[in-house]
């Protein structure tokens, strides 16, 4: 297979990480016989520095194009100044919508041997095995109206929670097929208590869930969700929300797997290229040192080989190294360990090119 994949290694830690995940993949393609040609642009806080804008039309058109986009991180303290016209993270939201992935696929599994790194207590976080499924392109992100005015003498601002039904059904369709290859079983996180907009969405989760009488369907109030995180982890199996309630339930879920250096997200639309990229920040305060865990960007490789590209077994052999490596002790210093960014993936990519894999099915 040949491929084209566009990386926007970012700001901060970004331009490490995913330095290792092409490594990753250049082993990927020399084990497997594929080709991938890879073309590297700006977007975040250094586009903004180099071209003045976070994500140029030009960059947004590579991505469009290409078969799959790897990001690193955007942001640091030098933009962000609350005043400026522009923001490395405006960069990643026109993406996501220019690309239309309105789908966030975020993991959190525990390897048994980081069950000591989590602050919680070993018998919560054993067994935990989470696919938090966030809306991603609506929305408070995106809502209209948006924005600050002068009204009566006092300052206003204003933000949007808004959702069509087919933004909230093509969501949660995703949800139960990807429940349906799992543990059954759906968990939709609302606040219809409260808001309009989640009483649309529990009744769209409940006409969808309809159709799959073989999947368990919860509704959990937000709150309580994010609450249940932390209680009784290991009896969530897909989490499924709207954009602003996944962004703050994957940071607090992320604790759990030990690091947030080792998770990895996909992003999803109907057509068109995915975009991968660990779910941990810039990390301004070790960029530069080469001690950043390289793990949540060779994983989102990972999903990028299984989802964009349909190589499975390629994608599962780079998890299973990974697995490996940590089960033998490798650990960057977030894990408590001392192996550079680099020594990490050669730990990871020597275990993948001794492995015995199958032969690919293609
Ligand atoms: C994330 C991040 C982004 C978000 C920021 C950087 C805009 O927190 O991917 O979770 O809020 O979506
Ligand atoms: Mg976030």
């Amino acid at each position: 297979m040949q491929a084209n994949i566009v990386l926007l290694p970012g700001d901060g830690i970004g331009p490490e990480v995913v330095a290792e995940a092409v490594r990753a993949l250049e082993a990927v393609a020399a084990k497997f016989g594929h080709t991938f040609s890879f073309t590297e642009r700006l977007m975040g806080g250094c586009s903004i520095d180099q071209f003045g804008t976070s994500l140029t039309e030009e960059t947004l058109a590579d991505c469009q194009a290409a078969d799959a986009v790897l990001l690193g991180a955007v942001g640091g303290p030098k933009w962000d100044d609350p005043a400026a016209k522009d923001r490395p993270e405006r960069g990643l939201l026109a993406l996501r919508k220019g690309l239309g992935v309105f789908a966030n696929l975020r993991p959190v599994k525990v390897h048994p041997a980081l069950i000591d790194c989590s602050p919680l207590k070993p018998e919560k976080v054993r067994g935990v095995d989470i696919l938090v499924i966030r809306e991603l392109t609506g929305g408070l992100y995106f809502g209209w109206p948006k924005g600050r005015e002068v009204k009566d003498g006092r300052e206003r601002a204003v933000d949007t929670l808004e959702y069509y039904d087919y933004e909230i059904r093509r969501i949660l369709e995703l949800a139960f097929k990807m429940a349906t290859g799992r543990k059954k079983k759906v968990t939709s996180v609302d606040k219809a208590n409260v808001l309009e907009s989640s009483r649309l969405w529990r009744q769209i989760a409940i006409e969808t869930g309809k159709k799959y009488p073989e999947i368990t369907l919860e509704h959990v109030l937000v709150d309580t969700a994010s609450m249940r995180l932390i209680t009784g982890p290991a009896w969530m199996d897909v989490i499924v929300t709207e954009n602003m309630f996944g962004d703050i339930l994957t940071d607090e879920a992320s604790v759990l797997a030990g690091s947030m250096g080792m998770l990895p997200s996909a992003s999803l639309g109907e057509r068109g290229p995915g975009l991968y990229e660990p779910i941990h920040g810039s990390a301004p305060d070790i960029a530069g040192k080469g001690i950043a865990n390289p793990i949540g960007t060779i994983l989102s490789a990972a999903m990028l080989l299984r989802y964009s590209l349909g190589l499975e077994v390629e994608a599962a052999a780079l998890e299973q190294a990974v697995e490996q490596a940590i089960s033998d002790g490798c650990r960057t210093a977030d894990l408590g360990g001392s192996l550079t960014t680099r020594q990490m993936t050669d730990e990871i990519l020597r275990r993948m090119r001794d492995a015995e894999n199958p032969a690919p099915i293609h």
